[in-house]
């Protein structure tokens, strides 16, 4: 069966898969920043979200946290349930950074007493804005017992993640995160979407503070591709040497 794309999104595309209640996700070498104001190229950045997006998905349902990734079958792409998302994007902080320095005017890198969970609403065309739970609730993108999973499991994976990536001398700083719905058994459960990776995680080396994930390619820090790799390397997804093999036979 010949695949047929389905969406294509800044960072990603969605293809139809063999199987219906299935998708391929793709990930592009594509970056972008400030809702597609400004973009640029990677090369790589898709093999290496590739793969640090299965390694902590997988790592994610051995603690029984359902989300969408099946199976990896190439670099660039992994077959992953359908879901019907919830247009909702949410933010977990665990030191200030990004936007909440700006609107609040409180300083970089201070650590919040703990872990604050913000909501914003998917709306390119808004610049995707901030809103509150009384906003989801009241325009029904989601029922109180699924915006209370929604909450619940996005600090469990704050607190599996900010532990992994310790490990690794790296602090998790502020994340995103994308849900959807899905039959299960006659059960609608909630299910974490998305990826996992340098593009919506901010990671910060323990010991330098240095910015390992996509701020260097937002604030021209120079080296856009260095977080990326150093992560993937330093997870041990993939070595330096296998990573410059797989990027030299796709050109
Ligand atoms: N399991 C899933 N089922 C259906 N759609 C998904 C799933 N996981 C992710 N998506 C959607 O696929 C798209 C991925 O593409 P990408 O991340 O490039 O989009 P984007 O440019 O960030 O735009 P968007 O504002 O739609 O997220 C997103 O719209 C995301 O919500
Ligand atoms: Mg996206």
């Amino acid at each position: 069966m010949k695949k047929k794309i389905i969406y294509e999104g800044k960072a990603k595309k969605i293809f139809s898969s063999a199987k219906p209640n299935e998708l391929i996700q793709h990930f592009k070498d594509d970056a972008t920043a400030f809702n597609n104001k400004k973009k640029s190229i990677i090369p790589g950045k898709g093999i290496i979200n590739n793969f640090i997006s299965e390694l902590l998905m997988t790592k994610l349902s051995e603690l029984n946290i359902p989300n969408h990734f099946i199976k990896r079958i190439n670099m660039r792409e992994q077959i992953i349930y359908k879901l019907d998302i919830i247009p909702i994007e949410v933010v977990i902080r665990n030191v200030s950074s990004g936007s909440i320095v700006k609107r609040l005017g409180i300083d970089e890198g201070k650590v919040l007493s703990k872990p604050l969970v913000e909501f914003f609403y998917k709306k390119d065309e808004l610049d995707d804005p901030l809103i509150s739970d009384e906003h989801i609730l009241n325009f029904g993108w989601a029922t109180e017992h699924e915006l209370e999973e929604i909450i619940s499991l996005s600090l469990r994976i704050n607190d599996f993640l900010s532990g992994y990536f310790m490990s690794i001398n790296v602090r998790l700083i502020d994340f995103k995160l994308e849900f959807g719905r899905m039959w299960k058994n006659d059960e609608l459960i909630i299910m974490l979407a998305d990826e996992i990776s340098p593009d919506n995680c901010r990671l910060w080396d323990t010991n330098t503070n240095k910015k390992l994930d996509k701020d260097r390619f937002r604030h021209n820090l120079g080296d856009e591709d260095v977080g990326y790799k150093e992560i993937a390397f330093r997870l041990g997804v993939l070595s330096e040497k296998e990573f410059k093999k797989v990027l030299k036979n796709e050109i």
